[in-house]
């Protein structure tokens, strides 16, 4: 993109945020900000039980504090066949019970009053009788025959949801058969929870016309329409979804949840706008959660280091109800990009979805549909087969890295990769963090005996769902929008189907657009997230915002060049063969002092072009992505362990992205921070376990250890670009990367560390008992 005079605040340039004015003034328009005249408080009743019959419901003692309006009950919701609604991957999910409980926290009833205070005193005193019944919470046992069926709804027999598989089975068992050596291991990766800022809220209202408009903190406000039409038989053109500024949205405000209906019927109901907004512990035993990944694997290669074959055989804990937002086809998400940076000659996965009575599971926390688990899984194989091999685990690597000449590159389990350059991403990260020096530090302290590890990650991603003939959520298609509207003046005012969340779309797309049509950033106004307005789209989640919307918008612009081209040459009297695009103006070809630019085309688009052609500058362009963009990065990350407590300190963490051409390294140095240590959080700290009744044991900030600043480790980053030969610009994707890669190469850094005692694994998180009794295993302390 290097020009001679670049555009102000076009693509590469680091601009500030233009949304932090607001932001960072308090400004922000959030769901809580919405208030409106007349407007009601809803307050949900949960269930202490993880699975119990409901015996009764009495709404009477509810109904007569001061302030209460309303309680709306399973059995209220069933008369008018609301109940029970779909999940975005076609199972059924309560939105109120009628007869059972599933899990604990569920929502059992909606209470509406005047304030949020007199709504919660009606929370207390809706009386409810459980009568507990037998709880499922291991997904090993929920499978055993005899087990409680837990969806006899469904005409259920057991409790297995589905079994889905890719690959070449026998190949790959013959050639684990045939490998000289093979590493088994087995992995869990814990049920976590998203924990954004902001919880999730709406506010419906209903008006005079019948319209219902709903401020909501939704990733994906069209297909959230889209399902509210087809559940509730309201034409679309009835329904405005409104997602305004979202505190982090991460994957959890993708599923559509119970309190966002409820507060629906409310306003139906009452005739009055209702606001719902969860608080903190609503949010961390409710929502749809991420991971619970049961992983066995087995990884093959030659005694001189070549991987051979993966097979990996994996149990999915989904909770009550398959709520995850996976494309249709592939029920266990993107997990089959699970050979990650190596040219495997076969592989085999297989993956086994279970039902228990814990919330729903599933859903992509800042990765694209299960990437995070394919990726922690193979760089924790390679790591170990390293070490198995008594090779270097950076040689390793090196050794078996699918080269650059290699690409596009197919995967053998059937993804096309679209460019790569994995080993210089590597030997970036081992030259900035000084890799032999740092190898030559641990062999002198592991003389001393003291416990420092390196581990390294070189992962690969898989982000920007569609294309549309592979991916659909519930049917609809997954391409993405732009609509570029140029004002008499050149000024611009583009909408996209995405939804940003914190990610600065309003930034990256003005720069986009800043790049391609040759006007400043400053200039371009951006929109996201009003179904009234913006072109349909799929929403933002699974980094596809800059493969599929930022590529949708460089295609308007470049429509819009088209036509623009025609009024230059009317404008310069010379023929359109006679312009070209060149220095961000239309020149007549040879002649520079001949040009125009696009404020000038644009005030000629509505005041002097040509007779014969429509007045006017836009275009809007549906962009079906040709292919996914495959960023990729190693990270390298230092740790010491203290030998008395397990403490794990990490030291260094170096982490070089690859995510193509960059539109703003600083807002991609951002996403990256950000992603990292949302990668640390659950390698360190973060899990939400569940005891054998059912209890949520991390039901608050107190249990559910978030990273502060004070645990958060120094980050170093680094970039390499390799761009994406297929999308517009070049970019990738590259808001998970980052989350995505972590765990694993802290986790080989503790495991590196505990080599000397034979340590081969350690479930994340990594907390101080875990590690000091993996130390102590075998001198009895
Ligand atoms: O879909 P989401 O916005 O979460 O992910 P993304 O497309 O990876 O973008 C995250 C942020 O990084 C956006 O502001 C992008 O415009 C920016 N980005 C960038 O500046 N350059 C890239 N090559 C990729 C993303």
């Amino acid at each position: 993109m290097a020009d001679a005079t670049p555009v102000p605040g076009g693509i590469g340039q680091s601009i500030v945020r233009k949304e932090d004015a607001r932001f960072i003034r308090g400004k922000g328009n959030y769901v809580d900000d919405v208030d409106l005249p007349g407007m009601l408080f809803l307050d949900l009743v949960r269930s202490p039980y993880a699975h119990a019959k409901i015996t009764a419901l009495r709404k009477e003692k509810a109904l007569q504090v001061p302030g209460v309006l309303a309680v709306i009950t399973g059995a209220d919701l069933a008369a008018a066949k609301l109940a029970w609604m779909p999940t975005l991957m076609s199972d059924t999910q309560m939105v109120l019970p009628t007869d059972e409980v599933m899990f604990q926290g569920q929502e059992v009833a909606g209470v509406v009053a005047t304030d949020r205070y007199s709504a919660a005193d009606g929370v207390a005193a809706v009386e409810v009788d459980y009568e507990p019944l037998p709880v499922v919470i291991d997904p090993f046992k929920a499978l055993e025959p005899g087990a409680p069926v837990l969806r006899k709804d469904k005409g259920k027999t057991d409790n297995h949801i589905w079994h889905w598989e890719v690959g070449d089975k026998a190949a790959t068992d013959k050639a684990l058969k045939e490998s000289a050596v093979v590493l088994h291991e087995k992995l869990y990766i814990p049920r976590i929870h998203v924990a954004s800022i902001e919880p999730c809220g709406c506010v419906a209202q209903v008006d005079v016309m019948g319209k219902l408009t709903v401020w909501m903190t939704t990733q994906a406000p069209h297909a959230i329409r889209t399902v509210f039409a087809l559940v509730s038989g309201l034409p679309e053109n009835q329904i405005r979804i409104i997602s305004p500024d979202i505190g982090g949205g991460f994957g959890g405000k993708v599923p559509v949840y119970p309190g966002y209906v409820i507060a629906v019927v409310a306003a139906l109901t009452t005739g009055h706008p209702v606001k719902w907004i969860e608080d903190r512990t609503g949010n961390l035993t409710s929502d749809s959660f991420a991971r619970d990944y049961h992983i066995e694997a087995e990884l093959g290669a030659t005694k001189d280091g070549k991987l051979t074959a993966l097979r990996v055989k994996t149990l999915a804990d989904h909770g009550y109800t398959d709520a995850a937002a996976n494309p249709s086809k592939f029920p266990a998400g993107l997990f089959h990009i699970i050979t990650g940076s190596y040219p495997f000659a076969t592989a085999f996965v297989e993956v086994d979805a279970a039902y228990t009575n814990k919330p729903p599971g599933g859903i992509a926390y800042r990765c694209s549909f299960r990437v995070t688990e394919a990726a922690y899984t193979i760089e924790r194989l390679v790591e170990n087969m390293a070490h198995k091999l008594g090779m270097d685990p950076a040689e390793l690597r090196l050794k078996n890295f699918i080269p650059p000449e290699a690409f596009p590159f197919k995967s053998a389990l059937g993804w096309t990769y679209d460019s790569g350059n994995y080993a210089g991403a590597l030997q970036k990260a081992m030259q900035m963090i000084g890799y032999d020096a740092l190898r030559r530090e641990q062999a002198e302290k592991r003389k001393r005996g003291e416990l420092m590890g390196i581990g390294i990650s070189s992962f690969t991603e898989i982000v920007g769902a569609g294309p549309s003939r592979q991916f659909d959520i519930l049917g609809i298609k997954m391409f993405d929008s732009a609509e570029v509207r140029i004002h008499p003046t050149g000024k611009v005012l583009a909408r996209l189907g995405t939804k940003s969340q914190g990610q600065g779309h309003e930034t990256t797309y003005a720069q986009i657009l800043a790049e391609e049509l040759g006007i400043p950033a400053e200039h371009i106004s951006i929109e996201e997230g009003d179904t009234d307005t913006a072109p349909y789209g799929l929403g933002t989640y699974a980094s596809r915002s800059t493969p599929t919307s930022g590529a949708a918008a460089a295609m308007a612009a470049r429509k819009i060049r088209e036509k623009a081209a025609k009024i230059a040459a009317h404008l310069l009297e010379v023929s359109p063969d006679d312009i070209e695009w060149k220095d961000h103006k239309f020149q007549v070809k040879g002649v520079p002092g001949k040009s125009k630019t696009m404020a000038e085309i644009a005030f000629a688009a509505y005041t002097n072009h040509p007779q014969g052609m429509e007045a006017g500058l836009e275009a809007v362009d549906y962009y079906d992505p040709p292919n996914l963009t495959y960023p990729f990065g190693s990270y390298i990350c230092v740790v010491d362990i203290d030998k008395e407590t397990g403490q794990v300190k990490v030291r260094r963490f170096v982490a070089v992205d690859d995510c193509g051409v960059i539109i703003n390294p600083m807002i991609v140095d951002g996403q990256i921070h950000g992603g990292l240590t949302m990668g640390f959080a659950p390698a360190m700290l973060e899990e939400i376990p569940y005891d054998a009744e059912g209890n949520n044991r991390a039901g608050s900030f107190l249990e559910y250890l978030l990273p502060t600043a004070v645990e958060t480790p120094k980050w170093e980053t680094g970039k390499t670009t390799t761009p994406s030969p297929h999308h517009p610009f070049g970019a990738k994707g590259v808001g998970e990367s980052a989350t995505v890669g972590a765990p694993a190469a802290i986790v080989n850094a503790v495991i590196d560390a505990l080599a000397p005692y034979g340590v081969t694994n350690i479930d994340i998180p990594l907390s101080a008992p875990k590690v000091w009794k993996a130390i102590h295993a075998k001198d009895g302390r």
